[in-house]
C-alpha cells in the first residue's frame, strides 16, 4: 500500500528534478577552482542560438571568454584572461575583464571630501588610488550568482553587498550586475547600486579585447571610432586637470575611423604610455548611444559599444609584459584596447565634473552593450 504510493511520488518528484535541472542546465553552472583563501569559484557559460558565447565567473564578475564569429563564421575568443583562479590572483592579472570599482580609475592621492568628512583610500598606484583598491575592490572579491533564461536571452545575475568602511569608502554599497548575452550577439552590462551614506560610485567593466582572437600580436591594426568631440587632458600622474579640451588636432581625435597606431608613438614618451585617456562621450547620460566601434579588417570583426554613461577610456595595453593568458598565449605590449565606459576620472574631487557620488535612495544605473557584427 504505502510502497504503491511512494512509487509515483518518487516519479513526481524525480520530474520536477530533471525539468528544474533541464531549465537550469541551459546556463551551465561549474567550479572554476578555488581561491589561494580555500573559497570555491563557478563559472557560467552563456550560449546563444548563433554559437556566441560568454563565460563570466564569481570572482569579480568577470567577464573570461568571449566567443565571435569572423566574416566566415569562424569563432576567435576576444578578450584577455585565464586559464583558473590563480592566474587571476597572480600579478599577471591587470584587471582582466573584471567589474571595476567601487570607483573605476583614479582617485588623486587616495583622497576625497564628502559632507565635510575626509577619507583615505589605499594609494596603490602611487601616488592615486586605482580602480576600487588593494584587497577588497570589486575585482577581487566573490559575488553571489544567479543564472536566469528569457525568450531570446541568457544570463547571470552578480550580488555584491560591500560592507559600510570596505576600502575606505563610506555607505553598505548594495551591487547587482547582470551580463546578459542576446540571440543578436549583443552581451549587455546592467550595472546597479543602492547606498545607505552619501559615496562615490563609478562601475565599468575592464575587458581587454583583441578582435582577431586573444593572444594575437597586437592591436595597433585595429581600427577605432569614439563618439567624443572633447577629453578629460590629465597631469603626469594621470589625474585630470580639470579642463575638457577638445580631440580636434590631437592624436586623441577618433570622430572618423582611425587606425590605432597610426599616431599612438606620439604619446609613447607621455605619462600614459600611450592610449589611456578619458573622453567625454557626445552622447547625454542616460540614453543608451554609441560609444565607440572598433574593427579588425582582417578577420571582419566589428563591436560597437554602446553606453549610457558620458565618458570612456581608451587604455591600449601600454602595461602588458607579454604575461602568459589562457591556452598558453601571451599577451604582449599593446595586444589588446579596454574600452571602459565610466564618468570622469577622480570626480569626487572635481565638482565641475558630472557628479559620481550617491546617495541613499534612487539607485545608481547603468548599460552597457557590446554588440558584435562582421563586415566585409
Ligand atoms: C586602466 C588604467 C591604466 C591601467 C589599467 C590596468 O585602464 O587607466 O592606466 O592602470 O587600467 O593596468
Amino acid at each position: 500500500m504505502f510502497a504503491n504510493r511512494l512509487v509515483p511520488i518518487l516519479v513526481w518528484i524525480a520530474t520536477a528534478f530533471t525539468t528544474v535541472q533541464g531549465a537550469r542546465a541551459e546556463v551551465p553552472r561549474e567550479n572554476f577552482g578555488k581561491t589561494a583563501d580555500g573559497k570555491a569559484v563557478e563559472i557560467f557559460t552563456l550560449k546563444n542560438p548563433a554559437g556566441m558565447i560568454a563565460r563570466v565567473m564569481t570572482r569579480g564578475a568577470t567577464l573570461v571568454e568571449l566567443h565571435v564569429p569572423d566574416r566566415d563564421g569562424k569563432f576567435a575568443d576576444v578578450v584577455l584572461g585565464f586559464d583558473d583562479v590563480s592566474g587571476y590572483e597572480s600579478d599577471r592579472n591587470q584587471y582582466f575583464g573584471c567589474t571595476t570599482g567601487r570607483v573605476c580609475n583614479r582617485i588623486a592621492k587616495g583622497r576625497f571630501t564628502l559632507a565635510g568628512k575626509e577619507y583615505e583610500l589605499a594609494i596603490n598606484n602611487p601616488p592615486n588610488h586605482l580602480h576600487g583598491g588593494a584587497e577588497r575592490s570589486l575585482d577581487k572579491v566573490l559575488w553571489e550568482a544567479e543564472p536566469f533564461e528569457g525568450k531570446s536571452t541568457r544570463g547571470v545575475r552578480f550580488r555584491y553587498t560591500s560592507p559600510d568602511g570596505e576600502e575606505g569608502y563610506p555607505g553598505t554599497l548594495k551591487l547587482l550586475v547582470t551580463y546578459t548575452l542576446q540571440d543578436d550577439n549583443a552581451l549587455r552590462i546592467d550595472y546597479e547600486a543602492t547606498t545607505d551614506k552619501a559615496t562615490p560610485v563609478n562601475l565599468t567593466n575592464h575587458a581587454y579585447f583583441n578582435l582577431s582572437g586573444h593572444g594575437a600580436e597586437t592591436v595597433l591594426d585595429h581600427v577605432l571610432q569614439i563618439a567624443a568631440d572633447r577629453y578629460t587632458p590629465a597631469d603626469d600622474t594621470l589625474i585630470p586637470t580639470g579642463e575638457i579640451e577638445p580631440v580636434e588636432g590631437t592624436p586623441l581625435d577618433f570622430r572618423k575611423p582611425t587606425v590605432i597606431g597610426e599616431r599612438i608613438e606620439q604619446l609613447t614618451d607621455t605619462a600614459a604610455l600611450g592610449y589611456d585617456h578619458n573622453f567625454v562621450l557626445n552622447n547625454s547620460e542616460g540614453t543608451l548611444a554609441v560609444a565607440a566601434v572598433l574593427r579588425e579588417p582582417k578577420s571582419g570583426r566589428v563591436l560597437t559599444l554602446l553606453t549610457t554613461d558620458i565618458g570612456l577610456q581608451l587604455y591600449s595595453g601600454n602595461f602588458l609584459t607579454g604575461q602568459t593568458g589562457k591556452g598558453g598565449r601571451t599577451y604582449k605590449h599593446r595586444s589588446a584596447v579596454c574600452l571602459e565606459d565610466q564618468h570622469h576620472p577622480d570626480s569626487v574631487n572635481h565638482p565641475e565634473f558630472p557628479s559620481t557620488v550617491i546617495k541613499p535612495g534612487p539607485p545608481y544605473r547603468k548599460t552597457a552593450l557590446y554588440k558584435f557584427t562582421t563586415e566585409k
